[in-house]
């Protein structure tokens, strides 16, 4: 699935302030690429991210899967559309909290009445790492096996395309570079569109494309 966004603002009003968090940006995500967003801290990566993630609506502008307006679609229809043809890792991970990982992981599955694939989920979790603790709620998990579990969670339905915000902000290189390999990996054999943003120059090298934002714009794509 390929996604084409066009202006898009994005206004937060705090109080007296006004916070223009994505300004008439237009962008478009190519089909079966790993594109990384980079940029500095409150530049707006999140923000577009939710955006084009089918999360937040932005205050003007549209977002198309395809050719299908993603935000003209009742709100039923776009969280089913979320469930099946997108996996989010979130900032915060996002988890729930009285839920064991594997739980967690199988929860979009179940929400869709489906029976979890538990031979590929097994071989998920073995890559990450994290099969020793997977009927461990969150708060009895380290912060970079919580991110791991929101990878898992977002690989489960083997989406169409992968939005990831910092999915290695809380790894060692080792294991960041593991999550990228198995990012890539499932990417290949499942076609997928990858979007991530990441702090991480390492990780963005390996992207076919790099998008820099600031204050709210798209500075440069190479
Ligand atoms: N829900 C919100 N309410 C008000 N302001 C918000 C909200 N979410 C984001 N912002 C503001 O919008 C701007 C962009 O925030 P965003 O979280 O997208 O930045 P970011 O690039 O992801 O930063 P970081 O690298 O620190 O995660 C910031 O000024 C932020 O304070
Ligand atoms: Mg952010």
């Amino acid at each position: 699935m390929k996604i084409h966004a066009h202006s898009l603002n994005k206004v937060y009003i705090q109080g007296e302030k006004r916070i223009l968090a994505l300004n008439n940006i237009d962008i478009d995500i190519a089909e079966g690429k790993f594109t990384a967003i980079v940029g500095t801290s409150g530049c707006g990566k999140s923000t577009l991210l939710r955006t084009l993630s089918a999360i937040e609506e932005p205050s003007e502008g549209d977002v198309f899967y395809d050719s299908q307006n993603i935000y003209k679609l009742s709100d039923r229809e776009r969280a089913a559309l979320r469930r099946r043809k997108i996996g989010i890792v979130f900032q915060d991970y996002s988890l729930l909290p009285t839920l064991t990982a594997l739980e967690n992981i199988c929860t979009p599955t179940l929400m869709d009445n489906k029976k979890p694939d538990m031979k590929y989920i097994n071989s998920v979790c073995e890559i990450l790492g994290i099969s020793d603790r997977l009927h461990h709620i969150p708060n009895e998990m380290s912060g970079g096996e919580q991110q791991r579990v929101a990878v898992a969670r977002a690989l489960v339905n083997k989406p169409s395309i992968i939005f990831a915000d910092e999915p290695t902000g809380n790894l060692d290189k080792n294991s960041a570079h593991e999550l990228l390999d198995l990012l890539l990996i499932t990417k290949k054999e499942y076609n997928q569109t990858l979007l991530m943003v990441t702090h991480d120059q390492d990780i963005a090298a390996h992207a076919d494309i790099i998008i820099h934002m600031d204050n709210g714009t798209i500075a440069s794509q190479q």
